[in-house]
């Protein structure tokens, strides 16, 4: 149903209890035993954390910092170009570190001041449902390894500088906060697949790759867009549409290339107006109307 399926890498637990990340041939990390032990331990800290636990510290190398480091500060520079004026003030008030990978528990002891937000780990793939449902209750499922050092500015599967720069800058400032908590709201109300895939939908297209236009020009608030290197430069020339619920929900995307078309609000009132008050009132029947008729 869903394509994230295909870019999370599959996780087993072994009889034994050891955990094991099946990476594709086409990784980056595939040959590398020592990137992939530490892939396995750090999904491994993900299958055995029960909720309201802290979130165990994944061991990361100088190497993996420093790619955070690299990563960070280029986005950064550019974040001041291209992302929302509320994005940024986010981004202020959560004050991430530039020059170390934060742990996921300290990320949360950020957040939670702010906005309520506080970070679960996720080996991979975690279920529509719980994913989006838990939103509301002020969870957000984040993976917690770093991409493969050989290619710095480019990752197959969200990794913890999507889930943190990308997501947790957002999750910093109320507006968005309260957007993504009502998303949680619409995943636990419906109770049909169809209608859970098009709530997820429509946060793909805003919460991971929405765009507004502000100032005469066109900025990304999208987490997506602002953790990737090279989609930030693109945007604005992609496919840009009318923030429209019906498209958004049936519009097909491919998560393994750059998003091609994308969905403009007008401001941030008008994404509230819209995705807001959708997620706050929609039902599998009002969904059904917008996919059928
Ligand atoms: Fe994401």
């Amino acid at each position: 149903m869903f394509e994230e399926a295909q870019y999370f890498a599959p996780v087993e637990t072994q009889g034994d209890g050891s955990v094991v990340v099946e990476l594709s041939r086409s990784h980056p990390g595939f040959a590398d035993p020592v990137y992939r032990a530490r892939r396995n331990a750090i999904a491994g800290l993900a299958v055995n954390h029960r909720r309201g636990m802290p979130i165990p510290a994944a061991e990361y190398t100088e190497e993996e910092h420093g790619i955070w480091a690299l990563v960070a500060g280029e986005l950064a520079v550019k974040h001041k170009r291209y992302a929302t004026e509320e994005y940024l003030e986010g981004a202020a008030r959560l004050g991430l570190p530039y020059e170390r990978i934060p742990q996921l528990e300290e990320v949360s002891e950020l957040l939670e001041p702010l906005t309520g937000f506080r970070y679960l780990p996720a080996a991979g793939l975690v279920p529509l449902r719980e994913f989006y449902g838990v939103l509301a209750d002020g969870l957000f499922h984040s993976t917690q390894y770093i991409r493969h050092h050989s290619v710095p500015f480019y990752t197959p599967e969200p990794d913890v500088i999507h889930e943190v720069i990308g997501h947790a800058n957002a999750l910093a400032h109320d507006r968005f906060a309260a957007l993504y908590r009502l998303a949680g709201d619409a995943a636990r109300r419906v109770e049909g697949d169809e209608a859970l895939e098009f709530v997820s939908k429509v946060f793909w297209f805003t919460m991971e790759f929405g765009v507004m236009a502000e100032r005469d020009e066109l900025r990304a608030y999208g987490a997506g867009i602002l953790s990737s290197y090279g989609e930030i430069e693109e945007f604005r020339g992609m496919q840009i549409r009318p923030l429209d619920l019906r498209d958004m929900g049936q519009t097909e995307y491919d998560i393994t290339k750059y998003q091609d078309v994308l969905f403009r609000a007008e401001s941030m009132r008008h994404l509230e107006d819209v995705v807001g008050e959708f997620w706050a009132t929609c039902d599998d029947d009002s969904i059904a109307k917008l996919t059928h008729v």
